[in-house]
């Protein structure tokens, strides 16, 4: 019997150089797309994925991402006071969302050693890792559908997205052989290759399900990239060891991390919410216009 995937990491320890200067005084988590900051979509993709705990891995001045996913007695104390009843329940569902359990990552030594920083709370069990510069945008949550898999197939999932040659350099890509249109035994991972030697066109943006034998890789994983610990070079001794699975997820995804993509997520974010659909398509009619004179 395969066990549940009840926990999520998500690492969250990166100073986030790309948004500076958004970013000096607070933690790329908390920008929001439209009014919700990126790490809350991350945190809800993960509970409707079925996930009962999230550990975060921080760092120093990161406290207010704890605080997002508490209460804020004050201020739903003073919204109920004003008769702003629907704003405190909103304020509290967040606090409601799921147990956030945070653990700090002392030193940043990378990807695969924030993971590993998780060990001690997620135990031996199985567990989803969310990055939170990928917003992923479908019906079935993406992290739920790597769960299923893992379920199923009692393996490791890594979800993979197609991308042009060009863009392999920017994230971990896999190879192996196709079990149907959508399923990939991994045998190969490489961390950011260069065009022409990358396995395939196969990249990972930012969603596993992992079995905790990858604890065990992860320290046995020495710097790579970047001088830095990688999970994808934990995941190609994983590959080795164990059978690892890719799956190409249904969904949309935006690279949040990007200002182009963070951009594209707004937009799109912003003109489903039916209150401010008609007035952003009025603003941007109005921006091509006045950029054409
Ligand atoms: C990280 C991972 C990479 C993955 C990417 C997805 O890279 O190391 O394997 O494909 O996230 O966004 P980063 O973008 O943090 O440099």
């Amino acid at each position: 019997m395969t066990k549940k995937v009840r926990t999520a990491v998500i690492p969250a320890a990166g100073m986030g150089t790309r948004f500076l200067p958004a970013t000096k005084a607070i933690p790329k988590e908390m920008i929001p797309i439209v009014d919700v900051p990126m790490i809350q979509h991350i945190v809800e993709e993960a509970v409707r994925a079925g996930v009962e705990r999230v550990v975060l891995v921080t760092a120093r001045h990161k406290e207010s991402i704890e605080n997002h996913f508490d209460f804020n007695i004050e201020l739903e104390d003073s919204l109920d006071r004003k008769g702003s009843r629907e704003l405190a329940e909103l304020s509290r569902s967040i606090g409601k969302l799921c147990q956030v359990i945070s653990i700090r990552q002392k030193n940043p030594m990378g990807l695969g050693h924030a993971v590993l920083c998780a060990a001690p709370v997620v135990g031996d069990e199985p567990f989803a890792v969310l990055l939170g510069d990928d917003l992923i945008d479908s019906k079935i949550p993406c992290t739920r559908q790597l769960v299923d898999l893992y379920e199923r197939e009692s393996a490791s999932v890594v979800g993979v997205m197609q991308v042009p040659k060009t863009e392999v350099i920017k994230y971990g890509i896999i190879g192996g052989h196709e079990l149907d249109p959508r399923t990939w035994h991994v045998q190969e991972l490489v961390e950011k290759p260069a065009p022409d030697k990358a396995p395939s066109q196969w990249a990972i943006p930012g969603r596993y399900v992992l079995e905790p034998a990858i604890f065990d890789c992860l320290r046995r994983t020495p710097p790579g990239r970047g001088g830095e610990i990688q999970l994808t070079d934990a995941l190609q001794l994983l590959a080795r060891e164990r059978k690892l699975l890719a799956y190409a997820f249904d969904g949309v995804r935006y690279d949040t991390g990007d200002r182009l993509g963070f951009i594209d997520a707004t937009l799109a974010f912003a003109l489903r919410r039916p209150e401010l659909r008609s007035g952003v398509v009025e603003l941007l009619q109005k921006h091509l216009k006045t950029d054409q004179n």
